[in-house]
Parts: C-alpha cells; structure tokens; sequence
C-alpha cells in the first residue's frame, strides 16, 4: 500500500513539473517558431549591426535589431527603411531582437500580421513577447494591451516605429 502511494506521488510529481516547463503553447509557440527562423529575412537598413536602445523605446534592453521575412520585406525601400506608406500585407513577420549586458539574444519581440487569427488587434496584428529561454513576457492572446498604446504614437508606419527612432 505505501508502495502504491509512493509511485503515484511520484507521477504525480512528475506530471506536475512537466506541466510547468511546457511554458509554451498555442500561439506564443508558434511566434516562437516564426521568431527563430531567420531564413530569408531583411535586416532594418540592410544591416545586422546591434543598434543601442532608442529614447522613446519601451523595450528594456541595451542593443536590438530588427529583421523582416519576405512578406514584410516587401515594405521596405532600398535602404531597408520602412515606406513611408507602407501597409504590411498577410503573412507579414516582423522580428526584433532584445540583446542584454551580456551580449545575448535574450527576447523577441514579434508582430504578425494574420487579421483572421483569433489574437489579432483591429489593425491585423498579433504581438509576440517572448524570451530564448522560451518564457513568455507578454502572451499573444493580450492582443498587444501592453504594446499598442506606444506603438501607435505620432510618427507610427502601420504601428513601426523603427523609422521614427533610428532615422
Ligand atoms: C513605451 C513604448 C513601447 C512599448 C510599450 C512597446 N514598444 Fe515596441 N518599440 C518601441 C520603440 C521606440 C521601437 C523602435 C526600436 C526601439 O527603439 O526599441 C519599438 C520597436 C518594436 C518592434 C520592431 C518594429 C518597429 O519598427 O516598431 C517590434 C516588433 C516591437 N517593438 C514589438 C513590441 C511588442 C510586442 C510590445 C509589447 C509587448 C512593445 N513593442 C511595446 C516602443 C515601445
């Protein structure tokens, strides 16, 4: 008897810390994913360079770059600079990259542009907050709560802000 207590602690232990590392799923998961791949990406100005941390940035880390897949790529002009009229068509992934002290990659900051997807905000967007370490900051299902009211200020390209604060 006190065998069988002991083996169903036990997987009842075990059951419960897996459930703990598996921090994430559905959306964030799949942000996640998008975030990692870097295949066919356009780096912001056709750089990689780290740029330091811009005045109006809410993003709390020393150094970021930006990239954008194909899709959104096709919204940048020749300097790899945001139109000044651009609209991000479905399909578009936007990837910053938050590099801390150490100088590593230490979160993404996402936005997908997928107006059906059930986190999206009235413009089409879903934003991803999401650490390497596969922890999440802020969860896409928040539909950008803690991003939007920033992000749509004076100056904003479809909600970008990089032209604005790295002219
Ligand atoms: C207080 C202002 C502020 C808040 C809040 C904020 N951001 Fe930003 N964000 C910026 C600024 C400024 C930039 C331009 C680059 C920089 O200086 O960091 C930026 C850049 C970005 C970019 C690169 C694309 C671009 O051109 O804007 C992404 C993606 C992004 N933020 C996602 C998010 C997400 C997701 C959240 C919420 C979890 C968020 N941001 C919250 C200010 C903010």
């Amino acid at each position: 008897m006190k065998y069988q207590i002991l083996v169903t602690l036990s997987f009842l232990f075990v059951f419960a810390s897996c459930k703990k590392d598996k921090t994430l799923d559905g959306i964030d998961l799949e942000l996640f994913k998008m975030a990692q791949e870097t295949a066919g990406f356009t780096w912001y100005k056709n750089t990689d360079a780290l740029l330091p941390k811009s005045s109006g940035s809410g993003h709390n880390f020393p150094s970021l770059r930006t990239r954008f897949n194909t899709i959104a790529a096709t919204q940048l002009d020749g300097a790899g600079k945001i139109e000044s009229t651009a609209v991000f068509p479905e399909g578009s992934v936007i990837v910053k990259e938050l590099i801390n002290d150490n100088g590593s990659l230490e979160r993404y900051a996402i936005l997908f542009k997928a107006a059906n997807n059930e986190n999206a905000d009235a413009n089409g967007w879903v934003w991803g907050y999401i650490n390497e370490d596969q922890t999440i900051s802020a969860s896409a299902t928040e539909k950008g709560a803690s991003c939007i009211s920033c992000h749509q200020q004076a100056g904003n390209i479809d909600y970008m802000l990089m032209n604005t604060f790295f002219p």
